[in-house]
This record gives C-alpha cells, sequence and structure tokens, in this order.
C-alpha cells in the first residue's frame, strides 16, 4: 500500500520534472548562436566541434569524420548515449561530467536555456528525438 503511493508520487513527479517538453525552439536557436563558433545543427558540418544534428539520442563521439579527444571517445565505448538526461548534465559543466574532454566551454548556467536548446536541438532532427524519448521512458529510474 505505501508502496502503491510512493510509486503514484513518483510518476507524478516525473510530470513535473524539469519540463524538458516545454523547451521553446526558437529562444533554443537563439542559445545555439553561443555553439556556433564550434558546431553547426547541419548534418556533417564539422567544424572545431562535430556536428549536432540528431546528437539527442546518439552515443557520445559518434560522429564519422571528427577527431574527438581521448576522453570522449571512450565515454561513447562505455555506453554514454546523449539522452535528455545526460545531454543536460554535460551542459552545465562539460569538463565536470567527461573530465579531459576538449569542448572549451563553461556551461549554460540556466535550467531554461538548456531545456530550449533540446527543443531546438531535436526540431532539427525529430527522427532522432523520438528515439531518445524512448530510451528515456526505458530507463531505470535513477
Ligand atoms: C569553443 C568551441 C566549442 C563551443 C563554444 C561549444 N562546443 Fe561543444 N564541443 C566542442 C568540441 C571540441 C567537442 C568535442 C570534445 C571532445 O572530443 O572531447 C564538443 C562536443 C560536444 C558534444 C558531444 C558531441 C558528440 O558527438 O559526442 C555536445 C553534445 C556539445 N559539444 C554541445 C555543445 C553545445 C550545445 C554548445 C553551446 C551551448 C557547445 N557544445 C559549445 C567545442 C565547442
Amino acid at each position: 500500500m505505501f508502496r502503491g503511493i510512493a510509486l503514484a508520487l513518483c510518476a507524478v513527479a516525473g510530470f513535473a520534472a524539469p519540463a524538458v517538453a516545454a523547451g521553446d525552439v526558437a529562444a533554443g536557436k537563439k542559445v545555439f548562436n553561443r555553439c556556433k563558433a564550434c558546431h553547426e545543427a547541419e548534418k556533417d558540418a564539422n567544424k572545431a566541434g562535430p556536428s549536432l544534428h540528431g546528437v539527442i539520442g546518439r552515443h557520445a563521439g559518434a560522429v564519422e569524420g571528427f577527431k574527438y579527444s581521448a576522453a570522449m571517445a571512450k565515454a561513447g565505448e562505455e555506453g554514454l548515449i546523449w539522452t535528455e538526461e545526460k545531454f543536460s548534465e554535460y551542459m552545465v559543466k562539460p569538463k565536470d561530467m567527461i573530465p579531459g574532454n576538449t569542448m572549451s566551454f563553461a556551461g549554460l548556467r540556466k535550467p531554461e536555456d538548456i531545456a530550449n536548446l533540446l527543443a531546438y536541438l531535436e526540431s532539427v532532427a525529430p527522427e532522432k528525438a523520438e528515439g531518445a524519448a524512448e530510451e528515456k521512458e526505458a530507463a531505470p529510474a535513477e
């Protein structure tokens, strides 16, 4: 009985949690301007950083033709997938989540910037975003 209540509460909290779905594509596109020195959202457009087309739902270190750091390549080999959660964690402070990765970006302080960015990145590759949402549901609750 208590277990049932706890589960029900978890489900409610799940819905209320960081409203990724509420991200604003137009606002996210603006946030992306801060990434454009090094990233494009178009497919196969690598600059100083790898193309971020379809990055949500993709393995870390998986863009062909981009030379990743050993740290990022290892994270991908060890199974890191850029789900909405992992992407959000990385964007807060890239150097903390993957020490030794070579992205020179301090991080995004505002959770809404990250949520909007997610909405924008998913909007440019909707087929990938669907897969990411499924993986998210299948992932065990932490
Ligand atoms: C100064 C350049 C620079 C800026 C600015 C920058 N990045 Fe990066 N980013 C990189 C580099 C370089 C890598 C590859 C890191 C490695 O191999 O260790 C990377 C990797 C990534 C990855 C992992 C990609 C993959 O294929 O595994 C994500 C996600 C990412 N960046 C998102 C962003 C976002 C979102 C922004 C803007 C808010 C941003 N980056 C700003 C240089 C940058």
